[in-house]
């Protein structure tokens, strides 16, 4: 089964619970509602690609990791959106959980999906308990605090940021957290897995400065100018739209070579090729129309 198909059906099965008798209705709906339609999913996709490369040879436990690992996405998205952070009325083309429901229940159903990974993973863990224990504790440590996502967000309470550290929490962690687990859910270390992710993460987040600089909210789903709005320290502040984009292109240039060796090294050099083709793709073409 494609990959894709594969990370719809396994979140819509995990989410199946929400509807049982007695579950808050509206709570039950805003969960559902943070994660359809979803985005790109790019972070459950690189997941399943490594473990495929490692051999996939619990396709369960994989299949469970990149559901955990997208529920964390999702519920950051709503986290992010909120008053408290970067008040955004969109996100995904349609209003953020906030503005759909309420400020109440954007918190609860971030907490909630949040738990949920840790609860999707727990029932990996009676298959197969050592490697179940090892994603658990690898997600742990890139959502939270010192270097996780909450880290990352909270970057932006101090006076001064530090923007590569910055960086590195808010999005990197996550797409560490993504090559790590896919290498875990096949039996693999996670260790040589580690500069793939802090690599494609990091591009990733200066490509989204990148577009947040560039583009409108019509091409992508959620507001503009947020960084400049907000006084945020963005690659595109720092460097300028030409520096970033040079900076983003030298990143992804080193992605390839830093693939450990594993039997499907070749297809997954193929697959971050092609992710390094569309992240930069956009912000070069928005630049051009400018210029
Ligand atoms: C948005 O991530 C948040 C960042 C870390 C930049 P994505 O661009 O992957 O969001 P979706 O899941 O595709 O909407
Ligand atoms: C989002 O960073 C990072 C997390 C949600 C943890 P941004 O605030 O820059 O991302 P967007 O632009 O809202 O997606
Ligand atoms: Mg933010
Ligand atoms: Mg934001």
């Amino acid at each position: 089964m494609p990959f894709d198909e594969r990370i719809e059906q396994a979140l819509y099965a995990a989410l199946g619970p929400l509807g049982q008798k007695d579950a808050p209705p509206r709570l039950s709906a805003a969960i559902p509602y943070a994660v359809f339609p979803g985005g790109a999913r790019i972070r459950p996709t690189i997941l399943l690609a490594v473990a495929s490369a490692c051999g996939d040879d619990r396709p369960e436990v994989s299949t469970a990791a990149a559901v955990a690992l997208e529920f964390i996405h999702c519920a950051s998205l709503v986290h992010d959106d909120l008053p408290a952070f970067d008040n955004a009325d969109l996100r995904r083309g349609k209003p953020s959980l906030h503005r759909a429901f309420s400020e109440p229940l954007a918190v609860l159903a971030g907490d909630s999906l949040i738990v949920m990974a840790f609860e999707v993973l727990s029932s990996a863990g009676r298959a197969a308990p050592d490697r179940a224990l090892a994603l658990t504790g690898c997600l742990a440590r890139h959502t939270g605090a010192p270097h996780g996502i909450c880290a990352g967000q909270a970057w932006e309470s101090e006076p001064r940021i530090d923007l590569a550290a910055y960086h590195r929490a808010k999005t990197a962690a996550l797409f560490v957290a993504a090559t790590q687990m896919g290498a875990l859910a096949a039996g693999q270390e996670a260790e040589p897995w580690h500069d793939l992710g802090a690599r494609i993460g990091e591009a990733f987040q200066v490509a989204d400065d990148l577009k947040d600089a560039l583009l409108t909210p019509d091409q992508t789903g959620k507001p503009s100018g947020q960084d400049a709005a907000h006084l945020r320290p963005s690659a595109v502040q720092t460097m300028g739209v030409e520096g970033a984009m040079a900076y983003m292109k030298d990143i992804l240039g080193g992605a390839i070579a830093s693939i450990p060796s594993c039997p499907g090294e070749a297809m997954l050099a193929k697959l971050v090729q092609a992710y390094a083709h569309k992240i930069t793709m956009v912000p070069v073409a928005a630049n051009r129309d400018v210029a």
